[in-house]
């Protein structure tokens, strides 16, 4: 559920009419709901209610530091990939005890500066990386909190590009050696153990394989513990998918992700983390764009908009499904028109939907992509010089620009054009 509803004919962002922010900010723009923000937030939570549990925010999939504050006030911690996002996250007001540290390729620098700001805990991928930590935990006289990601080889059933959990994917340490890297982990100066990791993909529309990973993690908590290891931290990883397509994907709710979580290593006595990112953001935002042409092609009509593949990659980069909706209701039991849905880059790949039915639509329309806050802004460009766009958040009643469109000057200064030249 959202709160991007029709009222009186007109697209709304909870109480206001998406015109309205148009008129003020001029498209193409996203828009994100706090009140949806909080609801996925809490779906979680109570999904978990009972269990000692933290949900770390994958900020990954929206970093607008509104948006941060928004999570860190209610409580939430976050999952950080880099020495920016954890900048990021701090400079929104999050702790450092909230944050927890994941990558394959944290550097010697972003784990001085997590050190010495404050962690909750790094995710560590590999031995280079957990003999790196060490040295310079022992450096600034600390232990580095870690668990480590274990890579339990199994199929998310997502696309590829997203997938994380198989053992060709670069991500974790083999399960199957698991037992050897705790014990050299155990056995390093600036390291303590306090758990697992496991993060199979993302975008999963089915809680088999998650019950797989943590069948595994389960397993994997009980021969530790055999091994004398201190297990008391289980991080479950984010992933669970949201419907792109509302006519016809249904993924399973937080609420049953929460049972499953109980039922499978619930026993354990372990503090739980998860890291949603997609079902927090996801569907808390909207990119709203306006019709620039509509044009007449060999044998189809292209809608050309004025956002673009740079705007919103992921029909370009995953193929993905965005619903695609005019601000003015259409009226009921309208005739659609079929389009090839199109950005203004000079590539064929910017194309957000081939032969779409949507009600017709003329130059001057505007339309909102929905399911966009996830992996929207966070993965825009300013490929073609086009400015990255504004975001918008609404609370109730009122909206404010969180993040401004730059002015050209300001991206056509950031060059420098070398004196030799
Ligand atoms: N934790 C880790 C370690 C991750 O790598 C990710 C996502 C998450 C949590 C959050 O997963 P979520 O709950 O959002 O599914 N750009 C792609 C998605 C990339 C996801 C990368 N990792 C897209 O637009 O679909």
């Amino acid at each position: 559920m959202d709160h991007f509803l029709y009222r009186n004919g007109i697209l709304h962002a909870e109480d206001v009419p998406l015109p309205e922010i148009a008129a003020e900010v001029g498209t193409p723009f996203y828009v994100y709901s706090r009140a949806t923000l909080t609801r996925h937030y809490t779906l979680f939570d109570e999904a978990l209610d009972g269990t000692d549990h933290l949900i770390c925010y994958a900020m990954k999939s929206n970093s607008n530091q509104a948006v941060l504050k928004i999570m860190g006030d209610l409580g939430a911690g976050m999952d950080v990939v880099s020495g920016g996002e954890y900048r990021r996250a701090r400079a929104a007001g999050v702790p450092g005890e909230r944050i927890v540290f994941s990558g394959v390729g944290k550097t010697g620098e972003e784990m001085r500066l997590a050190l010495e700001g404050g962690i909750r805990q790094f995710n560590v991928e590999s031995e280079p990386e957990l003999a790196l930590l060490s040295g310079i935990a022992e450096s600034l006289g600390m232990k580095a909190p870690v668990t480590i990601r274990v890579n339990p080889d199994v199929d998310a059933r997502t696309h590829e590009k997203i997938a994380t959990g198989k053992a060709e994917n670069k991500f974790g340490i083999p399960i199957s050696r698991a037992r050897q890297v705790y014990a050299q982990a155990a056995a390093l100066p600036g390291i303590e153990v306090v758990g697992i990791d496991v993060h199979i993909g993302s975008q999963l529309t089915d809680l088999e394989p998650f019950e797989q990973a943590y069948l595994k993690v389960a397993d994997l908590t009980r021969t530790l513990r055999a091994d004398g290891h201190d297990i008391r931290r289980l991080d479950l990883g984010g992933g669970l998918g949201i419907p792109y397509e509302r006519s016809n994907t249904a993924p399973p709710l937080p609420m049953e992700y929460g049972a499953l979580i109980r039922r499978t290593v619930g026993d354990l006595g372990c503090e739980i983390e998860i890291e949603p990112g997609r079902l927090i953001s996801g569907n808390a935002g909207l990119l709203v764009s306006g019709v620039i042409y509509v044009k007449s092609g060999e044998d189809r009509d292209f809608l050309i908009l004025d956002a673009a593949m740079n705007d919103l990659i992921r029909p370009a980069m995953y193929g993905a499904w965005h619903d695609i909706v005019p601000v003015k209701e259409p009226e009921p039991g309208g005739e659609p028109a079929i389009y090839d849905v199109v950005g203004p880059v000079c590539e064929t790949g910017d194309t957000f939907a081939k032969s779409r039915a949507i009600a017709p639509l003329s130059a001057g329309d505007l339309v909102a992509f929905r399911s966009a806050g996830a992996y929207g802004a966070v993965m825009s460009s300013e490929y073609n010089t086009r400015p990255l766009i504004p975001e918008v958040l609404v609370d109730q009643h009122q909206f404010a620009v969180i993040r401004a469109r730059p002015g050209f000057e300001e991206i056509i200064n950031r060059d420098t054009i070398p004196e030799w030249l």
